[in-house]
């Protein structure tokens, strides 16, 4: 087992993320200051965990880089996107091509990606623009209330549903199985308590038939609803995102309905949850430090871009994703055995000194950003980043051009988790 001496943290633990962002970036500094990355011990209390052993702490920038090239040692399956081990079945069903290795996943993201292609996103751009001044339109006719409701939260829905084409009536409906996914570790969406879970750490083995049932519940819901318009499109095309990939291309690839609905799930988490997180985190930061507020504002078309990047690099909406070992190899000039989880903290490598000249500070014109927000480089680099960046600068830049006083009021709720940085609620004032 690798092992080295140090502050005693647990990131795996749900305690930890309920600490003070300052505390949780004084630890990761304290961790990126050993020579190797750390082993955590992690007692995963799910009843169909395999090992029980823990995981190796990844947190600085070029240990997490070494670690995305190096997909054929350090894979996806058998899930990347949980800590807790869930059924094969499971975060396949959930979690499409983001828990699969080698040729299933490049046949996958080969597919999605050639109908992701810039010319779709050129396309989208007036719609976003559309959906945005209609946010802003409406935040001015009832009022500022609840900025994740209203604003942070909406745009990347309505986005998604857009792109693949799924009718409005369903949105508010896939903006909720959104929440409940993205919220598998908080007291509201899981009904625990929430001394509980710090106490504890994660759900214990008693919410997890319960937990279960709810997420396969909504992950269900999603893959239902578009696996059954994948077959309407099957029969009845349509100029939507959908109908591109149930229909073969030049190539003769194409999905099923079903893997489109699967697809959707991931959609769903890993865009729109994210994006939402992106917008909600530009207010409280561009709120919480005026003087970048005014340089935006300055010149809000140049500098609005470098505003989002370096949002994502400093809020990190995805806190980590997990990769497993395929065999014995090293890492950093330190040995992994076969079947170790390794936890690239993506929010670690945002803040590391050898890379980003104070790195706490939030800085807008920061140039140049390698920040690994939108994960590393290798097989599983987002594959919607620059929609989010279309997204969150068309809002952003909508909402300082019609609101230029919009600004946070008191402190946002955040989401408990060890997954996403996410916001739950945040109170506005324009
Ligand atoms: C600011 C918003 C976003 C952030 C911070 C973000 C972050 C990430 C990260 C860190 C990964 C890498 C996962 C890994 O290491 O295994 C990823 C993958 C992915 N993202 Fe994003 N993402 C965002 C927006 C989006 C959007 C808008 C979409 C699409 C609508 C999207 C679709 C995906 C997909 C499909 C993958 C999996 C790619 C694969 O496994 O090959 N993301 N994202």
């Amino acid at each position: 087992m690798t092992t080295t001496s140090g502050p005693q943290v647990d990131p795996g633990h749900l305690a930890f993320w309920a600490l003070p962002q300052q505390e949780r970036a004084a630890a990761f500094a304290a961790l990126r200051r050993l020579d190797a990355p750390r082993w955590v011990p992690f007692r995963n209390r799910m009843p169909f965990t395999p090992t029980d052993d823990g995981f190796l702490a990844v947190v600085r920038h070029a240990h997490v880089v070494e670690a995305t090239r190096a997909a054929d040692l350090f894979g996806n399956a058998p899930t990347a996107a949980s800590l807790y081990d869930v059924p094969p079945w499971l975060s396949r069903y959930l979690g499409s091509m983001i828990n699969m290795d080698g040729p299933a996943h490049a046949r996958m993201r080969k597919v999605v990606a050639r109908r992701f292609s810039p010319r779709l996103l050129a396309r989208l751009t007036d719609g976003i623009q559309q959906r945005a001044a209609r946010i802003v339109d409406d935040v001015i006719a009832h009022g500022p209330g609840d900025f994740v409701a209203q604003v942070a939260q909406r745009l990347p829905v309505e986005v998604i549903c857009d792109l693949l084409g799924i009718p409005e009536r369903h949105h508010a409906l896939v903006a909720h199985h959104g929440t409940t996914l993205v919220g598998f570790s908080d007291p509201e969406y899981t009904g625990i308590r929430r001394e509980y879970l710090l106490r504890h750490g994660a759900p214990g083995p008693q919410h997890v038939l319960p937990g279960s049932l709810r997420i396969v519940r909504a992950g269900h819901a999603l893959v239902t609803l578009v696996g059954r318009l994948g077959r309407e499109r099957l029969r009845d095309p349509r100029d939507d995102l959908i109908t591109t990939l149930v229909h073969a291309d030049a190539d003769g690839e194409r999905l099923t309905p079903r893997e489109v609905g699967t697809l959707f799930v991931l959609l769903v988490l890993a865009g729109s949850e994210t994006t939402r997180a992106t917008i909600a985190h530009a207010l409280s930061l561009l709120t919480a430090h005026p003087e970048q507020r005014e340089l935006l504002l300055e010149d809000l078309d140049g500098r609005v871009g470098g505003a989002v990047e370096e949002v994502v690099r400093h809020a990190s909406p995805v806190i980590q994703f997990r990769r497993t070992a395929t065999r014995d190899g090293d890492l950093a000039g330190h040995p992994v055995r076969a079947g170790q989880k390794v936890l690239l903290f993506y929010c670690s490598a945002n803040r590391d000194e050898d890379v980003f000249a104070d790195p706490d500070r939030f800085d807008i014109t920061r140039s140049p950003n390698p920040h690994l927000g939108f994960g590393g480089p290798g097989p599983h680099f987002c594959l919607g980043a620059n929609l989010a960046r279309l997204e969150a600068t068309t809002m952003l830049r909508e909402l300082y051009t019609r609101l230029p006083g919009i600004r946070a009021v008191g402190e946002p709720e955040m989401l408990l988790s060890n997954f996403t940085h996410g916001v739950k609620r945040m109170r506005f004032a324009v």
